[in-house]
């Protein structure tokens, strides 16, 4: 990535991240909205979608979501952006290997996160190309640690 294209990551990503619970919720949302049985991999499986937004652990998973991408978004343009990027994304797929999520399942996610970024942050077609670059990178990185079915190899 050029460093345009680093420092127009950096300029859109303030627009989600300035309320970054809310905006982890609104993708987490369009995930079980669009993919309802990737709710069973979290403790509030039990819980009704619409009253998903008001729940502690989906909030929690909300934020936690964009605390990863914000500490990503930190790393670039500095030196040792690439070592950091596999250190944070690396540890992402090791954390998530005993809850086996499949490479289907993050793509899913993938792709609910680009759109609510492409409408947080008004993003024209080369923003959204720049944007696709960055995260296939990171899952990239990601997808070294587990196989299809999100198991370690
Ligand atoms: C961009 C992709 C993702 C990121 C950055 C991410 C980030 C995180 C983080 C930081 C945690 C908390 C630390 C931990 O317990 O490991 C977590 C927990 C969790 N993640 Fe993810 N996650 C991602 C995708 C997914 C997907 C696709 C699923 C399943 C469909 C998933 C399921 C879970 C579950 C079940 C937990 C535990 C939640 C809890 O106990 O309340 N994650 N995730």
């Amino acid at each position: 990535m050029n460093n345009d294209e680093v420092q127009m990551i950096k300029k859109t990503w303030e627009i989600p991240v300035a309320t970054p619970t809310d905006s982890g919720a609104a993708i987490l949302t369009a995930f079980f909205n669009r993919h309802p049985s990737s709710l069973e991999k979290f403790p509030f499986r039990d819980v009704p979608l619409a009253e998903l937004p008001t729940n502690s652990r989906f909030r929690a998973h909300a934020s936690r979501i964009i605390r990863v991408f914000d500490d990503s978004i930190r790393v670039l343009g500095q030196d040792d952006a690439e070592e950091k990027l596999e250190e944070i994304w690396t540890k992402v797929a090791v954390n998530h290997i005993p809850r086996q999520i499949s490479k289907e399942s993050y793509n899913n996610l993938k792709e609910v996160v680009l759109e609510v970024l492409t409408a947080a942050c008004n993003l024209n077609e080369s923003q959204v190309q720049s944007w696709t670059k960055l995260v296939n990178h990171v899952y990239d990185i990601l997808f070294k640690s587990i196989n299809d079915d999100g198991d370690a190899i």
